[in-house]
């Protein structure tokens, strides 16, 4: 039965730390996926996360199961995290889920169980998992202009004008809220209202992916974005990742609101994604979003979460101007400086597919192919060390 399976290939981001486990280079770098590392190369746990994990131990009086869109005390959290008080509670149905792919997911099965659209419009380049995501559940995906041709820049006319050419009422447009992913390049506020025209005019349904809460300019900076749509748009969806924001990344902590016109339909809706789940997953995981709830539920710990988002929002900022900087000293004659208007975990640095496997193939240094580089997992005493592997590629 199983024997004429064929092996398929290895994803093309977490594939590649897959592969760095096993390479055996003393000087290996893993710079692929998005995780935030401190200055000794580990993933910390936030000391916020640590306080609430203590007081659930002390506390928890079961592991029951939790309801099937998830604990009514976080799915409030998330809401009021998202959408502040712009949008009447009533109108926002909040499905806890495992992480921001399982909200993606659960967004892609609704749209394909629920609505007459079939096809989503994702920016190009995104997110490799947004295809996969999204063709799991049998929609069309398409691309829309976004990254300019030099490769540093925002198309927003190109991407005005797809959308306004080539979409039909019904469609779904992905856009990323903040620090896009991969290419970190976000529209402004004054694109944000361009693009909330457009998606407005042509009826199309906005899925916003917000996997980077508060690692652009801050938690409610972040969400302008989603406050210009919504001021246009009745009707949205949002993707929450918490892996990021909270440290929390094997906890799977995730949400998918969806904003409707009316408190009828929103209760609709939390149905029908209810029977989805019940068939998908059955019912969210307990710790993750217990822990973000812990947190949120109290003053002191909120305060410690945001200084402890900012630190690492920060140390981010610091390590691409480090980057930048130490770039210039190898003399590789090659002006990174673009990378300073970049938000957000990644770096696109313009590197291209044969660059990229010099530097994992000659230097074990792991980035993605398109050229995305995970500022969040350089270190300040092995800068010299990248960009000198760098330079070298760079210069042929
Ligand atoms: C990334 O883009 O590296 C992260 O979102 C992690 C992932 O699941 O790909």
């Amino acid at each position: 039965l199983f024997g004429g399976i064929p092996t398929a290939p290895p994803d093309s981001i977490l594939g590649l730390t897959e592969a760095f486990q096993a390479d055996k280079n003393p000087d290996k770098m893993n710079l692929s996926v998005g995780v935030y590392k401190d200055a000794s190369g580990q993933t910390p746990i936030l000391d916020c996360v640590k306080a609430a994990e203590q007081r659930l131990v002390d506390t928890e009086a079961t592991k029951g199961y939790l309801p099937i869109d998830g604990g009514p005390d976080y799915r409030g959290h998330v809401r009021k995290l998202v959408f502040a008080e712009t949008i009447a509670a009533e109108r926002v149905t909040v499905v806890q889920t495992p992480g921001g792919t399982g909200a993606l997911r659960e967004s892609a099965a609704f749209i394909a169980d629920q609505l007459s659209g079939r096809r989503v419009w994702v920016p190009s380049p995104t997110w490799a998992n947004h295809n996969s995501v999204f063709a799991s559940e049998r929609l069309l995906v398409e691309n829309y202009r976004y990254l300019g041709s030099d490769k540093k820049s925002f198309d927003i006319d190109g991407m005005l004008d797809d959308l306004s050419s080539k979409t039909n009422v019904g469609d779904a447009v992905l856009l990323h809220a903040c620090c896009h992913n991969p290419t970190g390049v976000d529209p402004t506020p004054s694109q944000w209202a361009q693009i909330a025209d457009v998606v407005a005019e042509r009826g199309l349904l906005p899925l916003i992916d917000f996997a980077y809460q508060g690692f652009g300019h801050g938690l409610d900076e972040d969400a302008e974005s989603i406050r210009a749509i919504s001021a246009k748009c009745d009707e949205l969806m949002v993707c929450s990742s918490f892996s990021k924001n909270f440290g929390l990344y094997s906890e799977r902590v995730g949400a998918l609101c969806v904003v409707s016109s009316d408190s009828a339909t929103a209760s609709a809706i939390q149905s029908q994604i209810k029977k989805l789940v019940r068939t998908n997953y059955s019912n969210p995981p307990r710790h993750g979003a217990a822990v973000v709830a812990t947190i949120l539920d109290d003053e002191k710990l909120t305060a410690q979460w945001h200084d402890e988002l900012a630190m690492m929002r920060n140390r981010i900022k610091t390590l691409r101007e480090q980057f930048v900087e130490t770039m210039k000293t190898t003399g590789a004659g090659h002006d990174f400086s673009f990378l300073l208007d970049q938000n957000g975990m990644f770096s696109f640095s313009g590197l291209n597919p044969m660059q990229v496997d010099e530097l994992l193939h000659k230097h074990s240094i792991y980035i993605v192919g398109s050229g995305r580089i995970n500022v969040a997992g350089m270190s300040e005493s092995r800068m010299g060390h990248l960009c000198e592997a760098i330079a070298k590629v760079v210069e042929g």
